[in-house]
């Protein structure tokens, strides 16, 4: 199975090149619609973030971007860790573990709702697990907004701590090993 293979028929996942012609791409949420338009290409070119996009015809429906990141021990953290380390062998253990982070996913305001955003999270386990890896990684982490953390509850995201329960954004992870 690959990743392009769990998302809707008609639709299509480009990799974002420096010379990709980007379309207009109305989310609802201003900073993500203005990355998309200009800053996608300059994470690239900086080697800072990936960023695909979700086209139907010649129509971008959704779009997220990819970092390396990790997952490392921390005092407000270390009943989460305690969970962690019960999937992992003891001589495997470490402070730090490989993660990949979700930067940014965003769905057209139309198309919000409809299922893709969780076609989007199934597409990237898929990227990590089942697809050849160029490196070691177990975890996806995000720092979701407000608004979206029942989206990744519903994916199966966890909070990594209680720390930021006040803050915009809550970190939280998913365990690739889990699929
Ligand atoms: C959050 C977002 C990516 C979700 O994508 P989507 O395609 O609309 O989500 P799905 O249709 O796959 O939704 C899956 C579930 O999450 C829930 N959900 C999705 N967005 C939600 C929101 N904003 N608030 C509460 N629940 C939400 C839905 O209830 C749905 O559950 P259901 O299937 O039982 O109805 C999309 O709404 C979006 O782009 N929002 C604006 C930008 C944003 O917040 N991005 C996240 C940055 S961290």
């Amino acid at each position: 199975m690959s990743a392009q293979n769990l998302l809707p028929a008609n639709a299509k996942l480009v990799r974002l090149e420096e010379s990709t012609t980007i379309s207009p791409f109305e989310s609802g949420d201003k900073d993500l619609n203005d990355f998309l338009l200009n800053d996608a290409k300059n994470y690239l070119k900086s080697l800072l973030a990936v960023t695909y996009l979700l086209k139907i015809d010649e129509e971008t429906v959704a779009y997220f971007s990819l970092s390396n990141d990790n997952l490392t021990r921390s005092d407000d953290k270390k009943q989460t860790w305690n969970k962690i380390n019960r999937s992992i062998p003891n001589e495997k253990r470490r402070r730090t573990y490989p993660a990949v982070k979700i930067g940014r996913l965003a769905v057209a305001k139309k198309y919000a709702g409809v299922g893709l955003g969780s076609r989007i999270i199934l597409a990237v386990r898929e990227m990590y697990v089942n697809e050849p890896q160029r490196a070691g990684c177990r975890f996806i982490t995000v720092d979701a907004y407000r608004d979206a953390l029942p989206f990744y509850q519903k994916n199966e995201f966890n909070f990594l701590t209680e720390q930021d329960i006040n803050d915009d954004t809550r970190t939280m992870y998913f365990d690739l090993k889990t699929i």
